[in-house]
């Protein structure tokens, strides 16, 4: 029967039953070979591993070229878990150190093949930029995902670990096809239930799979869990009692899951537990965990992500409770530090925290759901973003110190080096809700293994292996891409104003919100000053002295309203609404202008798409097409709702030529 239907579909519609065009194969399109290429050439493995056997399948089924001999060679360690490629039209030549090299050696090749690249001569050395190249899922117990825009979790834990479904195969896969080789599967507010015993018999399950993909399990952990789970008296890091019941959960996990990576854990951040309870550093509550993961080869990811409702500004409090305990954690612990100070808002400068630490070791979180950019609705390519972040430099070691070499270990030497996003992936048929957000979690992939790729390469691979091979069409699509996080910053918040989302939920506008009893540091007012004079957060000497925080060369930019860059300018200043821009422009203008633009940069990338129609399939045609009528009428929404509400402190006219708010 199903062959019959799949031929007849066939005959209607050449390619249904060749490509899901459901955007359930993500940018894994490989067809299999017929079976005179496979017999034409040999894919041969000199190694009897799991994993270096599924890279041979990988090219037997899916390679159209030469022939390959696949070799592990353990006098390598420079390589790391990367890999070299020799060959020319006979045969090609891959040497990896580790087994899994082999298999991203094999994506590569793939990818070389599906971006219509030569492969008749290569000379390809790849040695990845990070160590731990890690997912955050934000997935809770009962399948919700804490900000996550793609449907329910992926992992069914009441089927778990009697059912294995396909899709937990699919997606280490797609992992690994980019590099990913860590993920923590549950929510950074962690319930302490994951670490039942029940619980880490599902995990087995889950770990099983993605081993055969060179992808480690790693846990967020509550604090409490001694107290809650172990009926301990407390949880205080110091205490024997809570010590040992730590010793034995660790003990246990690895039983289960001999290659399990470690923990994450968000301590006394937004009300979750942790060291501070009991009177505890920071230091003394990971340096607990970190010593009984030690013997284990496992690791503490730490999150730096703490501030509290206090008089002194939110984006000074990580940098004033790391920095003195700089020097103080143990070596297997690595300082989790989001790429802005404040929350993963659509543009923020470099968090200080980098480079100022300088005895620990740090490394940067990202966000790839998309909280702060318009949910999975929006079209928002980050790699700009990320990159934005990762060639920031801090001076902390002289110029050229920039984020990405203070994490990757060039400038300073660490154990092992780490970079992590909070994943975009739930349980929608296309993995991420939109089908552009699967490019965020490509690009997010591709720069944890290179973060020298440049945004618009990382583009066009993507879009070869997703949507088109044609030239024109990969223009036409990077394009769109391509403009897509500036026009968002232009629509939400630009010139450097955040955080002016709806309470709560961070999807709309609203710049006026003041809920009354709620947390002051959770409302825009606190983040956009605006009043009578002018607009903007004083973080200079005047204000917080937030600037006190960077090195000198970067206070003495960020910190001078001449030499300020306007994209960051209202993060560290309060401006007057009169102040002459750059531009020439009074502030008030430039912002109504700014405004205006990014709901012009959406209509543009929406005419752009609009031409793509019959080129890519119609399925995914019509679902961008309909989500970018969204992202308009959002931007427009926007710039009304931050237009008509600033107006009411800058008394001045919209400018003539912006189009009026409706
Ligand atoms: C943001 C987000 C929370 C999340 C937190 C974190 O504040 O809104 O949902 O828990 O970041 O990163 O811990």
């Amino acid at each position: 029967m199903m062959k019959i239907s799949c031929f007849l579909l066939l005959f209607i519609f050449p390619f249904s039953c060749i490509q899901a065009e459901d955007g359930s194969k993500l940018w894994l399109r490989y067809v299999p070979v017929s079976k005179e290429i496979a017999q034409s050439r040999s894919i041969t493995v000199a190694a009897e591993n799991p994993i270096a056997v599924r890279a041979q399948q990988e090219l037997i089924t899916f390679w159209r070229g030469q022939s390959i001999d696949l070799k592990l060679d353990k006098k390598l360690p420079y390589l790391k878990d990367g890999f070299k490629i020799t060959g020319h039209s006979e045969r090609i030549k891959v040497v990896a150190n580790e087994p899994v090299g082999l298999l991203y050696a094999a994506y590569h090749l793939l990818k070389l093949q599906e971006t219509d690249q030569q492969v008749s001569s290569l000379k390809v050395e790849e040695i990845p930029s990070f160590d731990i190249r890690m997912l955050n899922h934000w997935d809770n117990l009962d399948r919700t995902v804490e900000r996550g825009y793609a449907g329910y979790s992926l992992w069914k834990w009441d089927e778990l670990p009697g059912v294995i479904s396909p899709r937990y195969e699919e997606y280490a896969r797609a992992n690994a096809s980019i590099g990913i080789n860590a993920t923590v599967i549950n929510n950074v507010n962690a319930s302490p239930q994951i670490l039942n015993t029940a619980y880490l018999a599902k995990l087995q399950g889950l770990a099983t799979v993605f081993r055969r993909y060179g992808i480690k399990i790693y846990l967020s952990v509550n604090f409490s869990s001694p107290k809650i789970l172990g009926g301990t008296s407390d949880s205080d890091p110091l205490n024997p009692e809570v010590i040992l019941w730590w010793k034995n959960k660790v003990k246990e996990i690895y039983q289960v899951i001999p290659d399990f990576g470690g923990f994450l854990v968000k301590a006394n951040s937004e009300g979750q537990p942790g060291p501070q309870d009991y009177g505890r550093t920071h230091a003394e509550g990971a340096n607990m965990l970190a010593a009984i993961l030690k013997p284990y080869q496992g690791f503490v990811m730490w999150r730096a992500f703490v501030y509290n409702p206090t008089t002194e500004d939110r984006a000074k409090q990580a940098y004033q409770e790391f920095v003195p305990l700089d020097g103080a954690f143990s070596d297997n612990v690595i300082i989790q530090i989001k790429n802005g100070p404040i929350d993963f808002q659509p543009r923020e400068p470099f968090n200080p925290l980098f480079g100022a630490l300088r005895k620990s070791n740090e490394m940067v979180e990202f966000q790839i759901t998309q909280e702060y950019l318009g949910f999975s609705n929006h079209l928002v390519y980050l790699a700009p973003l990320f990159k934005e972040t990762l060639a920031s430099d801090t001076y902390a070691d002289g110029a050229g110190s920039t984020v990405a070499r203070l994490t990757d270990g060039t400038l300073r030497p660490a154990r092992k080096t780490a970079i992590a996003a909070v994943a975009n992936i739930g349980d929608n048929i296309n993995w991420t809700g939109h089908h552009f957000a699967q490019a965020n979690w490509y690009a997010y992939g591709r720069l944890a293994w290179n973060h020298q790729l440049s945004s618009e390469q990382i583009a066009e691979e993507w879009i070869a292996m997703t949507f088109s091979k044609d030239k024109s069409i990969i223009d036409a699509v990077k394009e769109i891409m391509m403009t897509s996080r500036e026009a968002a910053v232009n629509y939400m918040m630009p010139l450097g104003l955040h955080h002016i989302f709806a309470f709560d939920h961070h999807y709309g506008p609203e710049p006026w919100g003041d809920q009354k009893g709620g947390r002051p540091d959770w409302m825009p007012l606190y983040y956009h000053q605006a009043d009578t004079i002018g607009v903007g957060f004083d973080r200079t000497a005047s204000g917080s002295n937030a600037i006190s925080q960077y090195s000198p060369e970067v206070a003495n930019i960020y910190g001078d309203i001449k030499l300020c860059h306007d994209q960051f300018l209202l993060w560290f200043h309060h401006v007057p609404w009169t102040y002459t821009m750059k531009s020439g422009r009074s502030l008030w203008d430039e912002l109504c202008y700014k405004y205006d633009h990014g709901v012009m940069q959406v209509r543009d990338m929406q005419k752009t798409w609009d031409r793509l129609e019959g080129q890519v399939d119609q399925q995914r045609f019509v679902e961008v097409q309909s989500k970018l009528k969204i992202q308009a009428k959002d931007a427009v929404w926007w710039k009304d709702a931050c237009l008509l509400y600033f107006q009411t402190f800058s008394r001045r006219p919209i400018p003539y030529d912006i189009e009026r708010p409706v």
